[in-house]
């Protein structure tokens, strides 16, 4: 894989190969899982940053640049890029390492931006913590 590039310096929150099941009948990998996964990578900074529960409250933006196909690696990076009083705006990018086709390179085959906010004991917006 040394050809592959993975953003450097920075970790993956998921990484996870998708499997036959996965597939949709043209033969790419169903949209809906991988938006399944974009959501749970999202949600993880948002959690950490929170310390407490958070719920999704909008898509933002969200983009299919390439396909994935059975048998590629996906590694989710998920970052905050922005604050409001309750919500974080978190920036989901997917990259696949084409495992299946005995290629080494890694595209970014996904990217997207999510509103998570903060949820009380009541499920109302609660106010983010102090860092
Ligand atoms: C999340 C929820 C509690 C928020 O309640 P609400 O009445 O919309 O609360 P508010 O209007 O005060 O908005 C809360 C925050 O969301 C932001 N927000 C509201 N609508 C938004 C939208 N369409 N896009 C992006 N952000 C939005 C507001 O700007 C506010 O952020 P801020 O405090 O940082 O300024 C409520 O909408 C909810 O329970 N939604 C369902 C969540 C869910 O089930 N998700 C799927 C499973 S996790």
């Amino acid at each position: 894989m040394s050809e592959c590039s993975l953003p450097e310096n920075r970790m993956p929150v998921i990484r996870v190969p998708a499997r036959p099941a996965d597939q949709n009948p043209g033969g790419s990998i169903f949209g809906g899982w991988i938006m399944s996964y974009v959501d749970i990578a999202g949600s993880i900074p948002a959690l950490a940053r929170v310390r407490g529960p958070v719920v999704t409250r909008a898509v933002d933006s969200f983009e299919f640049k390439k396909p994935v196909f059975v048998g590629d690696l996906i590694s989710c990076y998920a970052d905050i890029v922005s604050e409001g009083r309750t919500s974080m705006k978190v920036k989901v990018e997917v990259f696949a390492q084409r495992m299946s086709k005995g290629e080494t390179s890694c595209i970014k085959v996904t990217e997207a931006v999510l509103t998570y906010v903060a949820i009380d004991e009541n499920r109302r917006p609660m106010q983010l913590p102090v860092k």
